[in-house]
């Protein structure tokens, strides 16, 4: 059993709404060998993080960085995972007002020190989150899901 990791931080619901989608993709029928957890930021530990296989980032841009509760998630699960995570294949999902390039900016360069491996495009929703988010999320998620199971990653 493979283990799949969802972490994301959401102030007015949008990001929430692309992880949901994310998760529902990850947990699709077609998936039966991966086991997935899905957690708000300030849930999420280093015991996640050793836990998971596969991770999937999830925030809003917020001043042009990632929001403060994910980088409150990677500030306190850095050093207690440090040596413990070998290349962790991740992607990232964005909800951003009309940019996004500065949260994903600062989470590569944060997760280059973990590491974790970047294995899947990102996904930047910006505006408003639309039908074609969603389903681009749903694909995200199943993808890694489906990946982690075929041993891909
Ligand atoms: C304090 C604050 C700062 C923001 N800064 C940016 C920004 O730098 N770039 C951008 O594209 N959107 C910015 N936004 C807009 C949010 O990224 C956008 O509303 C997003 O959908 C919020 O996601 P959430 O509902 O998951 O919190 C900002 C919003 C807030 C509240």
């Amino acid at each position: 059993m493979k283990h799949l990791l969802i972490v994301y931080h959401t102030q007015s619901g949008n990001t929430r709404r692309l992880a949901e989608a994310v998760l529902a993709g990850a947990t699709d029928e077609l998936v039966t060998e991966v086991e997935v957890r899905c957690l708000i930021a300030r849930d999420a530990g280093p015991d996640d993080l050793l836990w998971a296989h596969g991770l999937l980032l999830g925030t809003p841009e917020n001043f042009g960085y990632m929001s403060g509760g994910m980088k409150d998630f990677l500030d306190r699960t850095f050093y207690p995972v440090e040596g413990k995570i070998l290349s962790l294949p991740y992607a990232v999902f964005i909800s951003a007002g009309n940019d996004g390039s500065g949260a994903l900016r600062a989470i590569r360069r944060i997760a280059n020190g973990y590491p974790f491996k970047e294995v899947q495009e990102p996904l930047i929703a910006q505006g408003a989150i639309t039908d074609a988010h969603i389903e681009r999320c749903r694909e995200l998620g199943m993808t890694l899901a489906a990946g982690l199971e075929a041993g891909i990653f």
